[in-house]
C-alpha cells in the first residue's frame, strides 16, 4: 500500500500539472482495481481507511486542476457508478404501467368495461383474458436488429431509459442473438429479477465481504443491473422473465399467448404459470392458485396480470393516460406488521399544510423496513375520516401507541389500527398545533367554498414569510416534473437555503441560476463547503444552465401554485400557448369580471378552485418580483400542439349523439382526441361536426338548426380510417 499513499495537504505550488496528470491516472487505475476487487470480486485488497484516503486524494487533486479531470476518474462514478449515469435511449414505444385491482370484485369490473368499451356482448361468445404472475423486479426492453441484440433500455420514465446493453448482454436468460426468421426488428419486454435463493447468498458475499446487505431481491435486482461496470452485474445472479414487447416490425402472432409462445421458441424464458382463461371464475381460481404457491415459487410475485388475449381487440382498447385498457394487474393484499408510534411529527408543505407525520420503531414490512406513515391531517390522528365517519372504529392515535402498520405494493405504508389494550393510561390525545411550528403564525382551518364544511387541513398563514413553505417550493420548483436540475435535489436545496445570498445561498428560483456568477464572485465560499468540489459545483452549473431553456408547461407546474397540478399546467401552456400570453392574462385577469378571468374560467379541465388561486397568486406583488426576476434569466419555450397536420378533424369540436354501434362512447371520445379533436357533450355554435347514431334526438335536431354538418357513424369510420 505505502506505495500508493501521499500526504494529504497537497497545494499547488508542491506539485506542477505534469505531476498532478501522472497521478491522478495513477490514482484511476488503482481505485478502479480497487473497486472491481471489492465489488466484483467481492474481495478487498485495501483497508477503507487507505482506500477513502486514496480517494480525498484524488479528489483534492482535482479541485486544484479542474482541467485534468479524467473521463475514467472515479470521482465521475457515485458508489460505484458514474454519476451523469448511464446514457439515455428513448423507447420507439413508451414502456406503460398497469392499473391496479385489489378485490376479487374489481376482476369481474374490468371485464364489463373490456366488453362494454368494445361492445363485446357476451353473445358474442367467450373474451379470452391470459392471466400470468406479476413478477416483483424491474422492467427491461431488449431490442434486437437483423436477430442481433443492439440494445437493452430501462424503463425510465417510460419514454427514455437508460442504456444498460452491456449489463443486459451478462444475463444468461436474455438471448444474444435470435433464430432465423424472427422479424427484422424485435423489441421483448419483460421482468429483470432474483430469485429467493440468489439474494440470500449474495447478502451472504456482500456482508461478508464489509459490505452492506441488500433490502429485498427487488432492490438487489436493480443495484446489480444500474451498475456501470457490467463486470459487477456479471457477478449477480439476475434472470430474466419475457412477457410484452415494444416495437415489432412484424408481429408473430395475433394474440397475447401466442407471442408469448413465440418468445419461448426464440429462447427467452417464459413463465411457466401464465394461463388463458375465459371467465372471471376461470382468472380468480388462477389468481388464488398462484396466492397459495407464492411462498414457493423461489422468487417475489407481487400480483396477477390479467391481459386481453386478441391483439386486435389490445388495439382498439388501447390506452387511458398511463396504463393500458386492455390489462389489470391484480395485486396480493397488503402485508401488515406491529410496531410502536413513537411520536407525531409537524411537516410544512409548500402550500402551507400541516401534514402530521407518524416515527415508527422501524419495523419491516413486506421486505421493506418502514420508520415513517403519514397521518395526512388532524381528523385522520382522531379517528375521522374524510367524509366525518369513523376510521380504525374511531380510535384516535397517541405517541407510544402500539399500532398496525400496512404496506402494499408501492403504495406509502399506513397505519390501519391501534391496539388500546396495550395503549399507556397515561397517553394524552395528541394537541394538533394552532401555530405554524417553522414560522409562528396562525395555522388554520378555511372553509370549503364548494362544500360548505371546514377543511381538513390546517394550514398555515405565514405565506411569504414562512421558511417551511419557501424551501418547500424549492424543492418544488427543481422536481423531476416540473425544472428537473441533476444535482440539485432536496438536501441540497435546503443547504442552500440555509444560507445567505453572499454565501452562494438560494432564496428564490432565479438565485439558482445567478449561483454560477456569484461563485465567481466569491469562489472559496462554494468550494468551500463540505462536499463541494470544484467538479461537483461546474456540474450543478452546467446542469443550471441547461435548464435555463424550459418548456412552459414545466414553467408553470414549476410555480408551486395551489391545485396547479402538472395536468392543469399542461392545460394552460396548452391554451396561453406562450409564456407572454399566459403571464398577461394572468396579471390582467385579477380584475374582477374581466374578460381575461372569463377566458380563464372557460379553458376546459379549469375549475373555478384553480382560477382563482392563479389570480391570487398574481395579484402578489412579491410573486411578480420573484417572477420577474426568474424571467430575466430563462427562456421558456412556446407550447408545442402534437402534429395532428394530417387529420381532417384536427382543432376540431366534436359531438357524439344516439346509440353508437360499432364503437362505445368512451372509445369514440378517446379516438376522435388522439386525433386533435375536442369532444363535447353539447351541440353549440362552437361545434364543427356532429356524428349521429340511430335514435339520435334534441342534439341531432340542434345541429340541424344550426347548420352543423352531421355524418353517420359509418362515415366517421371512413373518414379517420386511414389515420
Ligand atoms: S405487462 C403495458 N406483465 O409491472 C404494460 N408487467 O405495473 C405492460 N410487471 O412496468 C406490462 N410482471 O415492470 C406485465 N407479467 C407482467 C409483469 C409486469 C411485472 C411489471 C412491469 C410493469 C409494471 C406495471
Amino acid at each position: 500500500m505505502a506505495e500508493s499513499l501521499r500526504p494529504n495537504e497537497i497545494s499547488q505550488d508542491d506539485l506542477s500539472k505534469a505531476e498532478a496528470e501522472q497521478r491522478l491516472e495513477q490514482l484511476a487505475q488503482l481505485i478502479q482495481k480497487y473497486d472491481e476487487a471489492y465489488h466484483t470480486k467481492d474481495a478487498p485488497l485495501v483497508t477503507d481507511a487507505d482506500y477513502d484516503r486514496l480517494r480525498r486524494e484524488n479528489e483534492r487533486l482535482e479541485d486544484l486542476f479542474p482541467d485534468l479531470v479524467r473521463q475514467d476518474s472515479p470521482s465521475q462514478r457515485v458508489g460505484g457508478e458514474l454519476a451523469e449515469g448511464f446514457s439515455k435511449i428513448s423507447h420507439a414505444v413508451p414502456m406503460l404501467s398497469l392499473d391496479n385491482a385489489f378485490y376479487d370484485k374489481d376482476v369481474e369490473d374490468f371485464i364489463g368495461k373490456v366488453r362494454r368499451f368494445l361492445r363485446y356482448d357476451p353473445l358474442m361468445g367467450a373474451l379470452a383474458i391470459t392471466a400470468e404472475p406479476k413478477i416483483d423486479g424491474l422492467s427491461l426492453a431488449v431490442r434486437y436488429e437483423k436477430r442481433k441484440l443492439v440494445h437493452a433500455v430501462t424503463r425510465g420514465d417510460g419514454s427514455t431509459g437508460e442504456n444498460v446493453t452491456a449489463n443486459a448482454l451478462t444475463i444468461a436468460d436474455i438471448p444474444k442473438e435470435l433464430p432465423e426468421g424472427v422479424p427484422e426488428v424485435v423489441e421483448v419486454r419483460g421482468e429483470v429479477y432474483m430469485s429467493h435463493a440468489d439474494f440470500t447468498g449474495l447478502n451472504e458475499r456482500m456482508v461478508a465481504n464489509g459490505g452492506k446487505a441488500f433490502a429485498n431481491p427487488r432492490n438487489a435486482a436493480a443495484g446489480s443491473l444500474r451498475q456501470l461496470n457490467s463486470k459487477i452485474t456479471e457477478s449477480r445472479p439476475l434472470k430474466f422473465f419475457a412477457y410484452a414487447w415494444g416495437e415489432m416490425s412484424e408481429m408473430s402472432a395475433d394474440t397475447q399467448m401466442g407471442m408469448v409462445e413465440a418468445f419461448a421458441k426464440w429462447g427467452f424464458v417464459v413463465n411457466p404459470l401464465m394461463k388463458r382463461c375465459e371467465s372471471a371464475q376461470d382468472l380468480l381460481a388462477v389468481y388464488h392458485g398462484i396466492e397459495e404457491d407464492r411462498a414457493d415459487l423461489g422468487y417475489d410475485i407481487d400480483g396477477v396480470v390479467y391481459k386481453v388475449d386478441r391483439l386486435d381487440l389490445q388495439e382498439r382498447l388501447g390506452f387511458v393516460s398511463r396504463s393500458p385498457r386492455w390489462a389489470i394487474a391484480h395485486k396480493f393484499p397488503a402485508e401488515r406488521a406491529f410496531t410502536t408510534l413513537n411520536e407525531i411529527e409537524i411537516q410544512v408543505g409548500r402550500t402551507g399544510a400541516l401534514t402530521p407525520v407518524a416515527k415508527l420503531e422501524p419495523v419491516t414490512v413486506g421486505g421493506v423496513v418502514v420508520s415513517n406513515a403519514t397521518l395526512h391531517n388532524e381528523d385522520y390522528i382522531k379517528g375521522i375520516g374524510q367524509n366525518g365517519e369513523p376510521i380504525r372504529g374511531g380510535k384516535d392515535l397517541r405517541a407510544g401507541d402500539t399500532v398496525i402498520i400496512q404496506r402494499a405494493g408501492d403504495v406509502i405504508p399506513q397505519i390501519v389500527d391501534v391496539d388500546l389494550d396495550k395503549r399507556d393510561e397515561e397517553a394524552c390525545a395528541f394537541e394538533f398545533p394552532k401555530v405554524c411550528p417553522a414560522c409562528g403564525s396562525h395555522a388554520v382551518r378555511e372553509k370549503n367554498p364548494a362544500s360548505g364544511r371546514m377543511d381538513a387541513v390546517r394550514r398555515c398563514t405565514g405565506g411569504l414569510i414562512c421558511p417551511a413553505q419557501a424551501v418547500e417550493k424549492l424543492k418544488h420548483f427543481v422536481s423531476r416534473n416540473a425544472f428537473d436540475i441533476d444535482g440539485l435535489g432536496e438536501k441540497q436545496v435546503e443547504a442552500f437555503f440555509e444560507l445567505s445570498l453572499e454565501e452562494g445561498g438560494v432564496h428564490t428560483p432565479a438565485d439558482i441560476f445567478t449561483l454560477r456568477e456569484r461563485d465567481k464572485a466569491s469562489l472559496v465560499k462554494l468550494r468551500s463547503r463540505e462536499g463541494w468540489g470544484a467538479v461537483s459545483a461546474r456540474k450543478l452549473f452546467d446542469a443550471i444552465d441547461a435548464r435555463r431553456q424550459i418548456d412552459l408547461n414545466r414553467l408553470i407546474f414549476g410555480l408551486g401554485i395551489r391545485h396547479v397540478g402538472e395536468g392543469n399546467a399542461k392545460l394552460l401552456a396548452r391554451a396561453y400557448g406562450s409564456w407572454g400570453a399566459f403571464q398577461t392574462a394572468m396579471r390582467a385577469a385579477h380584475e374582477e369580471g374581466s374578460e381575461a378571468f372569463k377566458e380563464l374560467n372557460d379553458i376546459d379541465g379549469i375549475g373555478s378552485a384553480v382560477a382563482i388561486a392563479l389570480v391570487e397568486f398574481f395579484s402578489e406583488p412579491h410573486n411578480l418580483e420573484v417572477l420577474d426576476k426568474l424571467l430575466s434569466e430563462i427562456t421558456p419555450n412556446d407550447f408545442i400542439v402534437a402534429d395532428t397536420s394530417g387529420s381532417p378533424v384536427a382543432g376540431k369540436t366534436l359531438v357524439f349523439t344516439g346509440s353508437l354501434e360499432r364503437m362505445s362512447r368512451d372509445e369514440a371520445k378517446a379516438r376522435a382526441e388522439a386525433l386533435g379533436a375536442k369532444v363535447s357533450g353539447s351541440v353549440s355554435k362552437k361545434t364543427d361536426m356532429v356524428i349521429a347514431g340511430p335514435k339520435a334526438g334534441s342534439k341531432l335536431t340542434k345541429a340541424q338548426s344550426l347548420g352543423i354538418s352531421v355524418i353517420s357513424e359509418d362515415d366517421w369510420f371512413d373518414l379517420t380510417k386511414d389515420l
